[in-house]
């Protein structure tokens, strides 16, 4: 980073770090906590400025005492007071209606009085609000060189999300946008890699001829909560699937897991079995929770799915037949998630091997084995399961996915940042499937609060195996 500078007497910041959305669910929940953790582990420059901008007329103290239950609750690290004030310091909040083109002269003239060298934006807000974030932003001339930090939903369709997508990197440049799938952030998501490349067991056998099937899973506990306006038109198909489980899908399934890692991925999501070739109700099935339709802002009649599940293929050399099945709900039993690798048994007579790489809220790893059973000739099964986060050193060093990814988008490094084709790719190939699945009027089923799935599931699965627990 560059040195600290100066000018006409105003002390440059290093980095000032612009919210749109101050006051959303996102700023106190994942963003204003992550800016915490990165504070504290002395991850920031000395000289840095969060600006969250929102309508209301807060004071800084105002909005000091609307964060400050919002960062001790979800900061990771343990907060104190001494450290949270000295934190505040670094936060002004900027009133302004940023749906209005006339106020960016304002905070340009803000800026003018705060400079800085390295601006990052993040846009956390709907996505109906780009569009006019982006004109007043790129008219302001003390906002040198943004960085542009913007995540799903994209845009109400593929369409205006196309457009936005082109006028961003006009404006800003292609390496100025980062759209940030948080899952990449993860940890655990990250180590599949590793677990995969670093470990003789795994490498050679990660292929058709060695693997049964792939479960991928990402059950929660939660409901809609206060997003029913969001999640009503999204679905789960859109809310996760298209994003975060594509996103966990591709990096099982890269073909080099030490290349460049947006084209690998991209390679594997265009070698997803055409939707042609596929028989939608051996492919999708998607399920509604008990009393969604009862929750804020949703749709009395709405046939929105909160749950979805899909059997899908890969075309290629390394998975020609291998089964993907991913799950995705809301209000389930539990929150799990976690990739489950079959192996294909040896033997009729033995255990297929069974690798499961632990997400959330457990990270860490999970493998079954065959021995001999003690004092009897027969086979039984071992279990050897490692947790991560059980270690609290281990804890203490893994980032939270925001902080993560804030950092990166920080430091410039927009390695983990998904780039357009691959979102623009996935979109596609969600929405032909949920046209298909209302083409042939396939029933969207409700299922229990507080289930695993609804219990038509097992149509999709039940070839390769019995329960999916
Ligand atoms: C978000 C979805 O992208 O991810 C939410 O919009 C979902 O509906 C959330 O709850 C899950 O994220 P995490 O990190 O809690 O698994």
């Amino acid at each position: 980073m560059k040195a600290l500078s100066t000018t006409g007497g105003v002390v440059m910041n290093k980095l000032t770090l612009t919210i749109f959305g101050g006051t959303g669910d996102l700023t106190y929940r994942k963003l204003l906590p992550a800016m915490y953790n990165l504070y504290i582990k002395n991850q920031l420059p000395k000289k840095f400025l969060i600006t969250p901008i929102g309508r209301r007329d807060y004071t800084d103290t105002d909005y000091q005492s609307v964060i400050e239950p919002w960062i001790s609750e979800f900061a990771q690290v343990k907060v104190k007071d001494e450290q949270l004030q000295a934190f505040f310091e670094h936060i002004h909040y900027f009133r302004m209606d940023f749906t209005a083109q006339s106020q960016y002269q304002l905070l340009d003239q803000y800026y003018e009085a705060h400079p800085s060298e390295n601006h990052v934006v993040y846009y956390a807000v709907a996505p109906d609000f780009f569009e006019g974030i982006t004109d007043g932003v790129s008219t302001m001339e003390n906002m040198h060189e943004p960085k542009i930090v913007l995540e799903k939903p994209f845009g109400a369709s593929l369409e205006l999300a196309k457009f936005l997508s082109k006028k961003l990197e006009t404006l800003f440049g292609s390496d100025h946008i980062y759209r940030i799938d948080h899952y990449l952030g993860k940890e655990m998501v990250r180590n599949i890699l590793t677990i995969r490349d670093a470990n003789l067991l795994f490498k050679n056998v990660w292929n058709k001829d060695n693997i049964d099937h792939v479960q991928i899973s990402a059950l929660e506990e939660v409901g809609v909560e206060t997003r029913g306006n969001y999640y009503d038109h999204a679905g789960a198909l859109k809310d996760m699937v298209q994003n975060h489980l594509l996103q966990i899908m591709s990096i099982v399934a890269v073909d080099d897991p030490t290349g460049n890692m947006n084209e690998q991925q991209l390679a594997v999501l265009k070698q997803l079995c055409s939707v042609d070739k596929l028989k939608i109700q051996d492919t999708l099935l998607l399920g509604q929770y008990d009393g969604y339709r009862h929750e804020l802002h949703v749709d009395p009649a709405s046939t929105t799915e909160t749950f979805a599940g899909l059997k899908l293929f890969i075309d290629n050399e390394r998975w020609q037949g291998v089964p993907f099945y991913i799950r995705t709900g809301k209000k389930m039993a539990r929150r799990e998630i976690e990739v489950k690798i079959t192996f294909k048994r040896q033997r009729e007579d033995v255990d297929p091997n069974v690798l499961v790489i632990k997400i959330q809220p457990t990270e860490g790893v999970y493998l079954e084995f065959n021995i001999k059973t003690p004092g009897e000739d027969s086979i039984t099964k071992a279990q050897m399961d490692f947790c991560q986060n059980c270690n609290l050193i281990f804890k203490l060093n893994t980032p939270e996915a925001y902080e993560r990814m804030l950092h990166a988008c920080m430091i410039g490094d927009n390695s983990w940042f998904t780039k357009w084709e691959m979102i623009e790719y996935s979109w596609e190939y969600i929405d032909a499937l949920k046209l298909m699945y209302s083409d042939a009027n396939l029933p969207v089923y409700t299922y229990p609060q507080g289930s695993v799935e609804p219990k038509e599931l097992s149509q999709l699965y039940h070839k390769d195996f019995e329960q999916w627990n």
